[in-house]
């Protein structure tokens, strides 16, 4: 029960092997895995997912770096999913992130952090329906 958010391991933790690890906080933090995929973007689709940053500096390099490996795509649901969810991960940042947070644990750099989590309910849906279809988030 509860509502949803959308999160992404990105190819920097997924090339270290850690998915496996940052799936285990995820599930002891009290998330239910709702949906959870494993592929490839374009960096055609990958720029499409950051379309709200295309102005910004890094933008290039991003979706060079979210089409560079391996992503896991995943809704999940508990309650106060949103804000929970950005608790555990920990600042964009991980010079910034608390001590225990995925990010503090994993993160490489700013732009290589590990994992991403929706800032609200509204774009949770936007971003979960981006990769899922409707069949798949029961
Ligand atoms: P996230 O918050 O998931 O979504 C936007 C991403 O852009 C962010 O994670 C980082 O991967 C990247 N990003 C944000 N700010 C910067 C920055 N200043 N320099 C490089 N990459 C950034």
């Amino acid at each position: 029960a509860g509502n949803r958010t959308f999160s992404m391991i990105k190819p920097d933790a997924v090339a270290a092997g850690n998915s496996g690890a940052i799936l285990k906080m995820i599930e002891e933090a009290g998330f239910r895995i709702v949906a959870l995929k494993k592929f490839k973007l374009s960096e055609e689709r990958a720029g499409q997912f950051y379309e709200v940053h295309k102005e910004r500096p890094f933008y290039n390099d991003l979706k060079k770096y979210m089409s560079s490996g391996f992503i896991m795509p995943m809704i999940l649901e508990k309650e106060n999913a949103v804000a929970d969810f950005r608790k555990l991960i920990g600042a964009t940042n991980p010079a910034n992130a608390e001590d225990g947070t995925i990010r503090k644990l994993y993160a490489k750099s700013i732009e290589a952090n590990a994992i991403h989590g929706s800032d609200s309910d509204e774009n949770a849906a936007i971003e979960g329906n981006f990769f899922f279809s409707g069949l798949e988030q029961f």
